[in-house]
């Protein structure tokens, strides 16, 4: 397998999860209501798996690699627009956490806040993993030798392999500093 398989097939697991968010946005926009736990598990999929887990292989490895090479100037600006739609996912799933705790405390007029967030991540993330997989991926792979791209895939294994204990380290950290939480 090539390095971008893994991360190929983390998209494909997102795309699931971007679907369900859809229908879930055609309900709350039919009933004016949601399950506030159903936002938590979703922003606990976008921020464990899509942002740490997939992002940071991405960020972590794959653009940092890329970074010491001679990128073209198209490449460069790619990578760095890929770079900042990373960052607005992180700040669109903030403002949903924010809006979701604010609902969840009674504030019904919270509701069009999470709709309009989740409506902005349906809407973008789509493009953002077509971007990778068709133009990206394809470009990035040719300043890669055969070693270098088989170093990164090993080094995506090791980072998968690390997360579900980080992710229960921070539960149980969060628990601690905050019994209540
Ligand atoms: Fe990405
Ligand atoms: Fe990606």
């Amino acid at each position: 397998m090539q390095a971008r398989g893994p991360l190929m097939i983390e998209h494909r697991l997102i795309e699931r999860m971007l679907a369900i968010v859809k229908n879930v946005l055609g309900q709350i926009e039919a009933e004016k209501k949601v399950d506030p736990l159903f936002v938590d598990a979703a922003v606990d999929f976008i921020r464990v798996y899509a942002d740490r887990t997939h992002h940071g292989k991405e960020e972590d490895i794959l653009f940092r690699d890329l970074d010491k090479k001679d990128l073209s100037v198209e490449d460069r600006r790619v990578m760095d627009e890929l770079i900042a739609e990373h960052v607005f996912g992180r700040k669109t799933t903030k403002a949903i956490v924010e809006a979701n705790t604010r609902y969840r405390n009674g504030d019904e007029s919270a509701l069009a806040g999470i709709a309009e967030k989740l409506r902005a991540l349906v809407d973008f993330y789509p493009r953002h993993i077509q971007k990778e997989d068709k133009v990206f991926f394809p470009a990035a792979r040719a300043y890669f030798t055969d070693e270098e791209d088989q170093a990164m895939l090993a080094e995506f294994w090791e980072f998968d392999r690390k997360m579900i204990h980080e992710k229960y380290e921070s539960l149980v950290e969060g628990f601690e500093r905050d019994p209540a939480n």
